[in-house]
């Protein structure tokens, strides 16, 4: 049996791809493996939100120039974000037979066919997504419990720092009929959460049907328990999705809103489309309607033009909005990006300062809000062995992880766990009971 290594980087969007093309790959005869050294296929599916991931991304490739000189028959694919913004940047490897784009990874099979014979380079245009005309085939679940379903792909908003538009092209919702039918399949194989995917899940909108209208029809789906969605923007997000949150019993208390500064003048040169007052009023809105949610973000420090008091108002946002968790990133410069035009002029240390002061405070924060918890019974779905694989891990439906002792059998159950022990990053605690299958 021939086998197939996928190395992924980037967001979950793109693990929800690879999961597909494995899917693809699986039904084609390939089986996984997790040693690139012994594949006949190694697929790399590039990110490059910021130059760590996409220089990640690189040196990841060069480095598969060993094998391919000791097993010269090894295909070696590049697919994702940093071929569909540049090919030329792949095309200098020259042990690279395959190179695709965001939009034809669904075409994996007959790619790799034509590798075999000579190098394929395939980088679609945006006006044409395959993606949509693909039928629906059983993506190979990383975690057979908990499921990604990509629902919109692409992004209008061109936020000056932000290259995913330039490499998944413009925003474009999934038929509902399309989610419904991929979400019952998951939970007749066993999936108990989904995640519906978007760059901004809740400009969803396909023929009227949105987010929230959305959320109704797969809560519809037996067998699916928790419901999440991610990523939320600001502008989009709105009082009808906190309603559907509070009506549906299976979505789960929890958000990902990124404001990624507290300035509003930063705001404006990003173009984010939004104030600090806005955003804070969303928070405000959400907290108010569900006093239980959890709240988490992204931010960027050192923005072109950010000066210290800029900083300090996106430290005193975080004061008053509160995170349960947070993702801090050094303003990196992007091509294509209208911000690339921008001078870079807060230094490279002063970034690196921001950004430790600002993980401090959502450390100290998510440290407060989870030792709350101590004492207190929290419903968790099981998903494996905990990171350091002694233990069980699962999520609450806050997404808070939870560590706890017990059999690898209630893997993909529910349970109860009081918890003894909090973290910043984690809880701790100890197994009560089984509550469903
Ligand atoms: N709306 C998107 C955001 C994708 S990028 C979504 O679906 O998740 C994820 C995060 O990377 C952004 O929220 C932002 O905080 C960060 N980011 C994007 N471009 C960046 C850049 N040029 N420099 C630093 N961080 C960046
Ligand atoms: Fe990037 Fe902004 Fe679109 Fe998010 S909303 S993907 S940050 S351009
Ligand atoms: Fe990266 Fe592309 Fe996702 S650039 S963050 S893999 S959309």
């Amino acid at each position: 049996m021939k086998k197939f290594y996928i190395k992924t980087f980037g967001c979950q969007m793109n693990v929800n791809d690879s999961e597909k093309m494995a899917g693809i790959l699986r039904s084609l005869g390939y089986e996984k493996t997790d040693l690139p050294e012994e594949a006949d296929l190694i697929i790399v599916n590039t990110c490059s939100v910021r130059a760590k991931p996409d220089n990640k991304a690189y040196s990841f490739i060069g480095n598969l120039k060993k094998i391919k000189k000791e097993k010269p028959e090894t295909i070696i694919a590049v697919g994702g974000c940093v071929p569909q913004k540049e090919k030329e940047s792949i095309l200098r490897f020259k042990h690279v037979d395959l190179v695709f784009g965001t939009f034809n990874f669904m075409k994996i099979g007959e790619l790799i066919k034509r590798a075999k014979k000579e190098r394929v380079v395939e980088i679609l245009n945006s006006k044409i997504p395959e993606e949509d005309k693909v039928p629906l085939i059983d993506s190979y679940l990383e975690n057979p419990y908990v499921a990604y379903v990509t629902v919109q792909r692409g992004c209008n908003r061109f936020c000056s720092y932000c290259i995913v538009p330039f490499t998944r092209g413009r925003e474009r919702s999934v038929k509902p009929e399309l989610v419904l039918k991929e979400v019952k399949r998951l939970a007749e194989r066993g999936v108990k959460e989904v995640h519906l995917l978007g760059q901004n899940v809740d400009f969803y909108n396909y023929e009227g049907i949105d987010l929230a209208d959305l959320l109704y029809m797969v809560s519809e789906v037996e067998g699916i328990e928790r419901i999440r969605f991610t990523t939320s923007h600001p502008c989009g997000f709105n009082r009808k999705i906190v309603e559907a949150m509070k009506n549906i019993e299976k979505v789960c208390p929890y958000v990902h809103l990124p404001p990624q500064s507290g300035s509003t003048k930063i705001l404006e040169r990003m173009n984010r489309g939004y104030t600090r007052e806005e955003y804070t009023e969303k928070v405000m809105m959400l907290k108010e309607e569900i006093p239980k949610v959890a709240l988490s973000g992204d931010f960027i420090v050192g923005f072109p033009g950010e000066t210290t008091k800029d900083f300090e108002e996106t430290l005193s946002l975080v004061e008053t909005c509160v995170f349960d968790q947070g993702f801090v990133f050094e303003y990196s410069p992007r091509p294509f990006t209208k911000a690339s035009n921008f001078k870079d002029d807060v230094p490279k240390e002063e970034k690196n300062r921001r950004l430790q002061e600002l993980q401090n405070l959502l450390r100290v924060q998510a440290e407060e809000k989870n030792k709350k918890r101590l004492g207190c019974i929290e419903e968790v779905l099981v998903e494996g062995k905990s990171p350091k694989g002694k233990e069980l891990s699962g999520r609450t439906k806050d997404n808070k992880l939870v560590v706890f002792d017990g059999s690898e059998e209630l893997v993909g159950k529910f349970v109860e766990i009081e918890i003894t022990e909090t973290s910043p990053f984690f809880l701790k605690g100890k197994l009560l009971q089984k509550v469903k299958v």
